[in-house]
C-alpha cells in the first residue's frame, strides 16, 4: 500500500510527524513524504524536520512564496507529475495551508482517494485564507478526520457523507506528548537576547508571544494597536516574540521597535524558533498571546491562559473546555484580560476527550483496513472496530 504524504508549510511538518512515525509501524505501507516548499527558511521548514525527526522528504518542489494563487498553482502543476508517476493508494494532506488544498485538489481530479487530517474546522469567516482552504479540501476528501466535535458538526451541515467522517483527535497534540520531555530539556538560554537589542531573563515569569496572520499584522494601523497593547503588558511581564518572516517585515516597515523603542519595551523579538524550543518556551510561559490556530490547541494541552488576538476561532473546543480566549482585535481587552491572568486569574481548562497522544494510530489503522480493503476509498465502507475508536455516526446528532 502506498501512501502519499504532502506537506509544505510550518504546521503542516508537526502534523505528520506523528503520523510517518505510526506509518512505519505498518511494513505493508510505504510512504512518500512529498515537501511542496511553500515554506523554504531553514528555521520555518529544515529546523523542525530535524526536531521532529522527520526524514528528508523524497522530493521537494521548490515553490516558494508568492501570491496564493501562484502558489496554488505552482504546487498543482509540479505535483500532478509526481502524482501520475508514484500513483499511491490514498494522498494524505494535513491542516489548512495552500499546500494543503493544492494538493488535494490534484488528488482528487486524479481520482486519487484523498485522507484529510484535521478536517471540519471552521471559521465561518471566508477572509481567512486558510477558512477557503479548509472547506475546499473537505469537499473532495474520501476520508476526513477531525479533532473535535464542532467539526463533526460542520462536515454534517455540509451534507458529507457520514461514513467518510472519522472524530480521531489532534495528531497535534500526539507530536506535543511525544517530545515535551525533549523540549523541557533542550537547551534555551536564560537570557534569550535579540541581536543587539533588548533581553528577557528566562528564569522569571514570562510571555509568550506570536502574530503572524495577514488580519492582525498586514493593517498597520491594527498592528500598530496590539502593538502599544503588548508594550503594556511588557511593563508587567517581559514578553518573548519569535517572530515569523511575515511579521518581522510590518515591523521593520512601520518601525514599531526601532532599537531605542525596544529597548524600553521589554519585548524581546527574536528570529522563529524550532519546534522543540519554542514548545520548551511555551510550557514553561506563564501566559500566550497569539494568533495561530495550533497554538490555541498547544496551550489548551499545556494548560497555561492563552488569549487569542482574532475576532474567531475555528477551534471552540479551546474555548469551552481549554484555557483560550478570544479577545478580539482589540488592545484594551488583551490587556486587561492579560492583567487577569497575571493575577491568576487566568482560564483553567481541560484536556478535549481523545486529545491523548493516539490520534495518528487510530488514523492510520482506519487507513489500513479502509484502503487495503476493498480499495473503494470513494465509497468508504462504514468504520473500524476499533474499541478506542470514535466513528462520527456514533456521535448525537
Ligand atoms: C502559512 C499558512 C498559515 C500558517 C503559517 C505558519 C497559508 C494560506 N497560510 O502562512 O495558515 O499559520 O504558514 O507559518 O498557507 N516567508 C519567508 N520564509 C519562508 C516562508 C515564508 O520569508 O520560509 C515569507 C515570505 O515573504 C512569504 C511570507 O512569509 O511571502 C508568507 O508566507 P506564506 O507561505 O505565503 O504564508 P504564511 O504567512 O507563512
Amino acid at each position: 500500500m502506498r501512501i502519499l504524504a504532502v506537506v509544505g508549510a510550518r504546521p503542516n511538518f508537526v502534523k505528520i510527524a506523528p503520523l510517518l512515525d505510526e506509518m512505519r509501524r505498518y511494513p505493508e505501507m510505504e510512504t512518500i513524504l512529498v515537501h511542496t516548499g511553500q515554506h523554504y527558511d531553514y528555521e520555518m521548514s529544515k529546523a523542525f524536520f530535524e526536531d521532529l525527526e522527520i526524514p528528508a522528504p523524497y522530493l521537494n518542489l521548490g515553490v516558494g512564496s508568492g501570491t496564493a494563487v501562484t502558489q496554488t498553482a505552482k504546487i498543482m502543476l509540479r505535483l500532478e507529475r509526481v502524482m501520475r508517476e508514484a500513483r499511491p493508494d490514498v494522498v494524505v494532506v494535513v491542516g489548512d495551508v495552500n499546500s494543503t488544498f493544492s494538493a488535494a485538489f490534484t488528488a482528487a481530479r486524479m481520482g486519487l482517494p484523498l485522507a484529510h487530517v484535521e478536517a471540519g474546522l471552521r471559521s465561518f469567516d471566508r477572509t481567512m485564507p486558510e477558512e477557503l482552504n479548509r472547506v475546499l479540501t473537505d469537499a473532495l476528501a474520501d476520508f476526513l478526520f477531525v479533532t473535535e466535535p464542532s467539526g463533526v458538526e460542520n462536515l454534517r451541515r455540509e451534507g458529507r457523507p457520514e461514513e467518510r467522517i472519522y472524530l480521531v483527535g489532534n495528531v497535534m497534540i500526539d507530536a506535543l506528548r511525544r517530545f515535551l520531555p525533549r523540549a523541557k530539556s533542550h537547551p534555551i538560554p536564560h537570557r534569550l537576547q535579540a541581536p543587539g537589542k533588548s533581553h528577557v531573563d528566562l528564569t522569571g515569569p514570562y510571555g509568550l508571544v506570536t502574530l503572524h496572520r495577514p488580519s492582525t499584522v498586514d493593517d498597520r494601523a491594527t498592528f500598530r494597536m496590539i502593538w502599544a497593547a503588548l508594550e503594556v503588558i511588557a511593563q508587567e511581564i517581559p514578553l518573548v516574540f519569535p517572530v515569523h518572516p511575515r511579521t518581522q517585515s510590518r515591523i521593520d516597515e512601520c518601525g514599531c521597535c526601532g532599537p531605542w523603542r525596544e529597548a524600553a519595551t521589554g519585548i524581546c523579538v527574536v528570529p522563529p524558533m524550532s519546534y522543540l524550543q519554542f514548545l520548551g518556551l511555551q510550557s514553561e510561559a506563564k501566559l500566550i498571546i497569539t494568533d495561530s490556530g495550533g497554538v490555541q490547541e498547544e496551550s489548551t494541552a499545556l494548560g497555561i491562559p492563552c488569549l487569542t488576538v482574532r475576532e474567531s476561532t475555528e477551534r471552540p473546543i479551546t474555548l469551552s473546555e481549554g484555557t483560550n480566549l478570544l479577545v478580539g482585535l482589540n488592545g484594551r481587552r488583551l490587556v486587561e484580560e492579560a492583567r487577569k491572568v497575571l493575577r491568576g486569574e487566568g482560564k483553567k481548562g481541560q484536556l478535549p476527550r481523545l486529545w491523548d497522544g493516539h490520534a495518528s494510530a487510530r488514523i492510520v489503522r482506519v487507513l489500513a483496513d479502509q484502503v487495503t480493503s476493498g480499495h473503494e476509498a470513494k465509497c468508504v465502507p462504514a468504520r473500524t472496530s476499533a474499541p478506542d475508536f470514535v466513528a462520527a455516526s456514533h456521535l448525537p446528532t
